[in-house]
């Protein structure tokens, strides 16, 4: 179903929704894109190392103001990792260290956190402990994890929200041996692909408005408007990630034909899941492969969505099959073994609210504050969470927490489609449900991180906690 802003409105009003009536939405302007599928979609660049020593790659980064062109022939200003909207790939293997030099070239704070890492708390880019402007700071990544698709992101707190709408985020793609021989496709054919939405001005230039989810009406793909994206008639392994700040989308191919995902936040699915529809909440993962041989040379299908989607969110992008090439790549029926679920021993229930009217967001009552350890872990535990969006006003929420990866045991008593079912470290949930998740706290470190509601404008308002993992 496609409705106009103006139906969704009524719809919301009818269905008493004052999360679509906050005072930001009176002053909207027409959207700015225009016709879809006018642009290709670029691949952001892979990051070269400044150097390479036996056991670990060295990367730097500027996280600097540039200007890029998001409509064609208007640049207009962004923040960026070295000046790219998005910013450029890193590719790790596991087991192989990475250490990034960020230099914040801000005349603000800014940080980075690499999510889904299990990284030391000195390294992961908690929202308080950020770099002054004009300083440096060196992080340092371990990859000993299994493969998997990460992004990084800004998470200085109250800024993390406007700066990676602004473009501080990009793709970190860490591969390991046992990946490597699942014939994949790879090279040319693993294609990373970055979705958002944003606010453009008529000049074409980022609008930032807190918590204003109806004012972002046009979707970009890898910093592009509703691109083309050209592809031979094989398979192609996308590593679709939602990089939106509040928006969650569920996308589907105009075909009505299957996806295949084989990965979710953390790592390869224990099974290929075959699909017509993947969700894919902010901050979210999904691995699919799309076989385009299945269609006659000249055939163009569209990757749309079908969540909250107006005329100008239904297209995302545009495939063309415009010429054939090889394939020895290949899905196997078993991708991976997951770790067993260990039996909990605690139970915590937390409850997400974000309220508009105070522009206030809390977990279990409370807005974050950096002087309150919420909630103490002992190292090794295995621990049900049980979260509930509590917002009677139709607000969508997501779950994510630093350093651990979990499983999603159930949503409102039901279990996950098995797309849901594999390693994951962010979940969405939507108004009303409750989610059942489980993890044993044993990913090599102790110390203080956050788990915070993923929708970045929220957590920017407070829905965000800290969690102490003691020996
Ligand atoms: Cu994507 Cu607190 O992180
Ligand atoms: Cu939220």
């Amino acid at each position: 179903m496609v409705l106009t802003r103006r139906q969704m409105l009524q719809a919301a009003v009818a269905a008493g929704m004052p999360f679509a009536m906050g005072a930001s939405s009176v002053k909207r302007r027409p959207p700015t894109s225009s016709t879809p599928f006018q642009v290709p979609m670029p691949i952001p660049a892979v990051l070269r190392p400044s150097h390479r020593s036996a056991t670990t790659d060295y990367y730097d980064l500027d996280i600097q103001t540039a200007r890029a062109e998001i409509l064609r022939g208007r640049p207009v200003p962004v923040i960026t990792f070295n000046g790219k909207f998005p910013g450029p790939t890193i590719h790790a293997h596991a087991g192989r260290r990475t250490i990034v030099r960020q230099h914040n070239k801000l005349s603000e704070e800014a940080n980075v956190h690499l999510h889904g890492g299990v990284v030391s708390q000195d390294n992961d880019g908690l929202p308080m402990d950020v770099i002054a402007p004009g300083t440096s700071r060196t992080y340092v990544y371990p990859n000993s994890q299994v493969a998997a698709s990460l992004w990084y992101h800004d998470h200085a707190h109250h800024l993390e929200s406007e700066h990676v709408y602004r473009g501080l985020a990009g793709f970190y793609l860490l591969s390991d041996a046992h990946e490597q021989r699942l014939s994949l496709p790879e090279g040319p054919y693993d294609v990373p692909i970055m979705i958002r939405d944003a606010e453009l001005a008529p000049d074409g230039s980022l609008v930032y408005d807190e918590d204003d989810f109806f004012g972002r009406t046009t979707i970009l793909v890898n910093g592009k408007p509703q691109p083309y994206f050209r592809v031979a008639a094989r398979k192609y392994r996308f590593r679709l990630l939602n990089g939106a700040n509040l928006r969650p989308f569920e996308l589907n191919l105009s075909t009505g034909d299957e996806f295949v995902q084989i990965g979710s936040d953390r790592g390869l699915l224990e099974t290929p899941w075959r699909t017509t529809m993947i969700p894919l909440s902010p901050a979210e993962r999904a691995d699919v492969i799309v076989d385009f041989s299945r269609y006659p040379l000249g055939t163009q299908v569209v990757l749309r969505n079908s969540l909250f989607a107006t005329d100008t969110t239904t297209d995302v992008m545009r495939f063309d099959v415009v010429r054939p090439a090889p394939d020895r790549s290949r899905i196997p029926e078993r991708l991976a073994t997951l770790p067993l679920l260990q039996a909990p021993s605690v139970t915590r229930k937390f409850t997400l609210l974000m309220d508009p009217a105070q522009m206030m967001g809390t977990i279990n009552g409370k807005p974050f504050d950096m002087n309150r350890i919420d909630t103490v872990v002992k190292y090794g535990a295995s621990e049900v969470w049980e979260i509930t969006n509590i917002n009677t006003d139709g607000a969508p929420h997501n779950f994510h927490v630093h350093l651990v990866d979990f499983r999603v045991l159930d949503i409102n008593g039901r279990p996950p489609d098995p797309g849901q079912t594999g390693l994951k470290d962010t979940v969405r949930v939507m108004p009303g449900e409750t989610v059942r998740i489980l993890t044993t706290f044993d990913f090599q470190y102790t110390g203080t991180y956050v788990y915070h509601c993923h929708m970045m404008d929220h957590s920017s308002m407070g829905l965000m906690a800290q969690l102490r993992i003691d020996k």
